[in-house]
């Protein structure tokens, strides 16, 4: 079995290396030759748990190649998968296909015998028709074409777990031959008895826009019952656990926070719109979770000056995590980015840490002093603002964090602190959906009361 990978980005990169750990003969193409002879050399263009020994690993074994040439891997390929960029359309929000299109004509001008092409990428439903389309148009006359859709489910930080132990795996296409060649490249899965959904490709790429929108969804939720525990003095956590033993309701993606981020959720979402809207089939929902996870964003750095005390001019702010979430460097969407430039606007100066995504924040922001020391956003500062939970933030000795400050300011957007033992070290601590005074602590078994 030989497949081809177009595009070496997070979702090709992964996927690719995933599939040669299968045994599978794997190239990886990508037009950035930069990037290609970075990734012969063993180079890792992202930050991603396991990825870069995998690679190591396969490259050695002889199944996993990297090349700028596409002609060669796609003649020999019985599948080519198409996992380029479909970034959001400036001028709508729309998903920008062009890249999709592009690699499906060059795959179709290429392509010999029999071939599946597989999109991979998030795209928009009636795209691996379209792609059907222009390939029926460029291929040579002898070559036989089956299009199918297979989208990804990986989560950054942990996607090559994800892809290699996936909940699901979704295959759409019209076609029994191409449906056994993809169940062939997903063998080791299938062995393991992991569900295969095998549908339609229209059916399939819906199902990947409803999967994350769920999921945005679940977490904007949770997000506005935080403010209304807020409101009344309840705990969102307590909330949280409570609806989410409900077997139907679940307890994943229930931590209230500053609002989700990432290369996903926000441009699904936005997609999924667009798409409802353009079907007349408005997705209302999504639209109101769109609109309130933007808000919760800017309602993040509201929150931080209400903390120190309705203006934070001249102050100095300690901002702990830029990337999205942790164990990744990205940045995209990430809640950091709407906060520090609101706190900036205000008058704060702001110094911050990330282990891993502080070149990429660089890129996004200015004149934000950055520290290789976590400790170090707390000296003299007038507020630490903890907004991604990594988990070198959540072990802290805190006693020496309110020492170093001018004032014991603590905004806790991921909950990692206890209200009760921050309080104790004299912080002023303000989290998300927990009352100051929190009487109750949660424990393993479940609620406790706290004497
Ligand atoms: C997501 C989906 O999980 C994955 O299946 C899909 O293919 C790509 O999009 P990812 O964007 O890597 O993955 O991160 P994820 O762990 O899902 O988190 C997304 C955002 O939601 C982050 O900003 C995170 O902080 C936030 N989040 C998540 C919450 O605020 N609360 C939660 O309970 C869960």
């Amino acid at each position: 079995m030989r497949l081809t990978m177009v595009g070496t980005g997070y979702v090709g990169l992964v996927s690719g290396t995933c599939f040669a750990e299968f045994g599978i003969d794997v190239t990886c193409v990508d037009k950035i030759e930069d990037k290609i002879t970075r990734l012969k050399k063993g180079e890792i263009p992202i930050f991603e748990p396991g990825l870069e020994d995998l690679v190591a690993k396969q490259v050695k074994a002889g199944r996993l190649h990297f090349t700028t040439d596409l002609a060669d891997s796609v003649k020999n390929a019985d599948a080519v998968f198409i996992a380029v960029g479909t970034p959001p359309r400036e001028s709508d929000g729309h998903a920008d296909l062009k890249y999709v299109h592009a690699a499906a004509k060059e795959i179709a001008e290429l392509a010999e015998g029999y071939t599946v092409v597989v999109t991979k990428s998030t795209v928009p439903v009636g795209t691996a028709r379209e792609v059907e389309a222009i390939i029926a148009k460029h291929k040579k006359p002898d070559a036989i074409i089956d299009v199918c859709s297979n989208p990804e489910f990986l989560r950054e930080g942990a996607a090559v777990n994800d892809f290699m132990r996936p909940d699901r795996v979704v295959i759409g296409t019209d076609s029994d031959r191409a449906a056994a060649v993809l169940k062939e490249v997903y063998r080791p899965l299938y062995i393991n008895e992991t569900p295969m959904v095998i549908t339609t490709p229209e059916t399939s790429e819906i199902i990947k826009y409803a999967a994350n929108a769920f999921l945005a969804t679940k977490i904007t939720f949770i997000n506005e019952i935080a403010n209304l525990c807020e409101a009344s003095g309840a705990n969102v956590q307590h909330v949280a656990k409570a609806i989410g033993l409900d077997g139907r309701i679940g307890s994943k993606f229930l931590h209230a926070g500053p609002g989700y981020g990432g290369s996903c959720f926000p441009k699904d979402t936005l997609a999924l719109t667009q798409t409802g809207q353009l079907l007349n089939a408005p997705q209302t929902i999504v639209e109101a979770v769109v609109e309130a996870n933007k808000n919760r964003q800017i309602q993040m750095a509201e929150r931080v000056i209400a903390a120190c005390g309705g203006s934070v001019k001249g102050m100095k702010i300690g901002v702990l995590g830029v990337a999205f979430k942790p164990n990744t460097d990205d940045v995209r969407d990430a809640p950091a980015l709407t906060i520090i430039p609101l706190l900036q606007e205000a008058g704060a100066h702001v110094i911050a840490h990330d282990p891993e995504a502080q070149e990429e924040a660089d890129k996004h922001l200015k004149n934000v002093t950055w520290v290789e020391n976590p400790y170090d956003v707390s000296s003299d500062a007038d507020a630490v603002v903890i907004v991604t939970e990594w988990n070198e933030y959540r072990g802290l000795n805190m006693a020496k964090i309110a020492d170093q400050m001018k004032v014991k300011r603590l905004v806790d957007m991921r909950n990692i602190y206890k209200p009760d033992l921050m309080r104790e070290l004299g912080f002023h601590y303000v989290s998300i959906g927990r009352p100051d005074v929190d009487a109750q602590d949660q424990t393993q078994g479940g609620l406790k009361k706290v004497s």
